[in-house]
């Protein structure tokens, strides 16, 4: 197929209906809410690595507390690695549907599979979950405890590659006939994995050790507030965050220039300013790391979350750069992508994300900051109450005006 009939193809898979707002933002929302969906994966594969690391030490009460912490932390992230993927899912598949549906049809096993395995994958850390939560029991649990986390982790990671495999397939439109039907004749089985590229999938792993590095530095800093958490457990949570950190560019920086090398010339990746800045940034995540003293202040130990989180993004916007050199010789230009403007649509989504959602996020999150810095029973304050109530507020009204609207168009279109 040449270049001409590809791009003919990618313009005829897309939605004919077209989109309800300029392409650019659903892309630049898509870069957004895809920082947000590895920053979670990384934590819930780095803490659930060290969770069996320090499992395998219980023997000592600082690793067997650390073990049953990593276990809570993996178990709340991975339910938010999963909300936060289908954020990026929905916008991929807005603006760059062909090449998602297609890739998702090419292995169509995998991603019924995915859903399985990703099911299992979270009920055996729960199992585990329910065996390791407690550390005063930790040290006298049975070895065999550790099988249910491994299992677990090594299905989220087959998860994370069948991932890998659907967006990596999506970037080359020029082979999917051919995986389609090979010699001509179509081959509908789906199980077919047609294309990876292991430093790039290599390179989001070990991510998880960077994240969880400067992950465990705030923690440690978060829990010197309690008087009843020893301060040598939190020195052991700092050092320890410090030398995951440290692993983690370490191996980030390998894997990635192994993945810059193995893209095509045409893209002239180390010419590129976005490379260097990422390379720059990464480095600085394990030299900031390494620079802040364990029970130094809230600001230095958050901020070496806060970098990661830029590098996240950056990452994330290097992720779209790709895709777009990937697809330019097909001239697949999202700007020209068939728009309707339904501009009510748009404001009632933004006014969802940040009123309904930056309401609940508020209190929930403010609400379990206050409380985790207390032992024993919480009782919120005013800004906690007023937060909540806003919440509810917020979601009453935009309950009435989401029934109101319903209602409204029913009846108009009834005459
Ligand atoms: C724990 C399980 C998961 C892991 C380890 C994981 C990991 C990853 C990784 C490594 C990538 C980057 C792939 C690449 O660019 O080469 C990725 C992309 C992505 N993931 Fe996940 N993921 C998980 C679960 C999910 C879930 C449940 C969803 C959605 C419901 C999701 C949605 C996405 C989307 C939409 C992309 C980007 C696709 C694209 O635009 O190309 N992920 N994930």
């Amino acid at each position: 197929m040449d270049n001409a009939s590809v791009s003919a193809m990618l313009h005829a898979l897309q939605d004919p209906a077209g989109i309800p707002a300029p392409a650019w933002i659903f892309q630049y929302l898509m870069v957004l809410t895809w920082a947000f969906h590895i920053a979670f994966v990384n934590l819930s594969l780095g803490a659930g690595l060290l969770a069996i690391i320090a499992f395998a030490k219980r023997r000592t009460p600082d690793w067997a507390r650390l073990s049953v912490a990593m276990t809570g932390v993996t178990k709340i992230s991975v339910s938010m690695a999963i909300v936060l993927g289908v954020a990026p899912l929905l916008f991929t598949q807005v603006i760059y549907d062909p090449g998602w549906y297609t890739a998702n049809v090419l292995s169509a096993f995998w991603v019924i599979f995915f859903i399985f395995s990703l099911g299992v994958g979270y009920t055996l850390w729960f199992v585990f979950y329910f065996k390791n939560h407690d550390a005063s029991h930790t040290a006298q649990l049975p070895g065999g405890a550790i099988w249910w986390a491994v299992a677990s982790l090594a299905l989220l990671l087959l998860d994370g590659f069948i991932m890998h495999v659907l967006s990596y397939q999506s970037l080359f439109p020029a082979k999917w006939m051919q995986w389609y039907a090979p010699h001509g004749v179509p081959v509908m089985t789906g199980t077919a994995i047609h294309a990876y590229d292991l430093p790039r999938f290599a390179f989001f792993i070990v991510m998880s050790l960077t994240m969880t590095g400067v992950f465990l530095i705030g923690y440690a800093r978060y829990f010197r507030a309690r008087a009843d958490i020893a301060v040598g457990y939190l020195d052991l949570a700092h050092r320890l965050g410090v030398k995951t950190a440290y692993w983690g560019v370490a191996l980030q920086l390998v894997t990635g220039v192994l993945w810059a090398i193995g893209l095509p010339g045409s893209m002239h990746v180390f010419a590129q300013p976005l490379f260097w800045l990422t390379a720059v940034l990464l480095v600085g995540v394990a030299l900031y790391a390494s620079r802040v003293p364990p029970g130094g202040s809230a600001a230095q130990a958050y901020a070496a979350t806060a970098l990661y989180a830029v590098l996240a993004l950056l990452i994330s916007v290097d992720r779209e750069a790709l895709r777009i050199a990937y697809l330019a010789p097909f001239h697949y230009d999202i700007a020209q992508y068939k728009t309707h403007d339904e501009w009510g649509a748009v404001v009632w989504f933004f006014a969802t994300l940040i009123g309904v959602g930056g309401g609940l996020v508020a209190f929930y999150a403010t609400m379990l900051w206050k409380a985790g810095k207390i032992k024993g029973l919480y009782v919120a304050d005013r800004t906690v109450e007023r937060l909540g109530d806003a919440a509810v507020w917020i979601n009453f009204s935009w309950l009435v005006v989401f029934f109101g609207i319903a209602v409204w168009a029913y009846v108009r279109n009834l005459t």
